[in-house]
């Protein structure tokens, strides 16, 4: 079975709380059943996480090298900024494993700072705007191959 880790960075598990003019009304457990169910369908092993921590975040990109898992990655802000983030999945996908960026928002139609992904980049491939669906639209093109 193939092994997805599906990674979250800050303020994610405020979800359903958390502005939800633009994040919409699904909880952070709601999140969680989605993807579970969506990864148990496709036959995928998928965890997830959600962790505040940058230096967290980068550990478990280390983790998903070392245990050949492709990563589903909502960086959340560190997506605009991040370099260190940026380097470690850069390792990943240099790896030849696959990097889903994902986002619940469609942050190109924000604020400008959110124009820029320093993530994508280095990504397999980028879903965003399509609410808590863009985490299940990863999962599906990762069951693919
Ligand atoms: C986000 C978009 C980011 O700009 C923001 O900082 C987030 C969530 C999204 O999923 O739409 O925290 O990644």
């Amino acid at each position: 079975m193939s092994k997805v880790l599906v990674l979250n960075g800050p303020n994610l598990s405020r979800l359903g709380a958390r502005e939800p003019e633009i994040y919409g009304n699904a909880s952070w457990a709601d999140l969680v059943s989605l993807v579970e169910n969506t990864a148990a369908k496709l036959n995928l092993a998928a965890e997830v996480r959600q962790t505040d921590s940058e230096s967290e975040l980068i550990g478990w990109i280390h983790e998903a090298i070392d245990s050949s898992s492709d990563v589903v990655i909502n960086p959340a802000a560190f997506t605009h900024y991040s370099y260190a983030l940026r380097d470690a999945c850069a390792m990943l996908t240099k790896a030849k494993l696959r990097l889903i960026e994902v986002h619940i928002s469609n942050p190109h139609a924000r604020e400008e700072f959110r124009h820029t992904s320093v993530i994508s980049g280095v990504a397999t491939g980028v879903i965003a705007g399509f609410g808590i669906d863009s985490y299940a639209l990863a999962l599906q093109q990762l069951a693919k191959s």
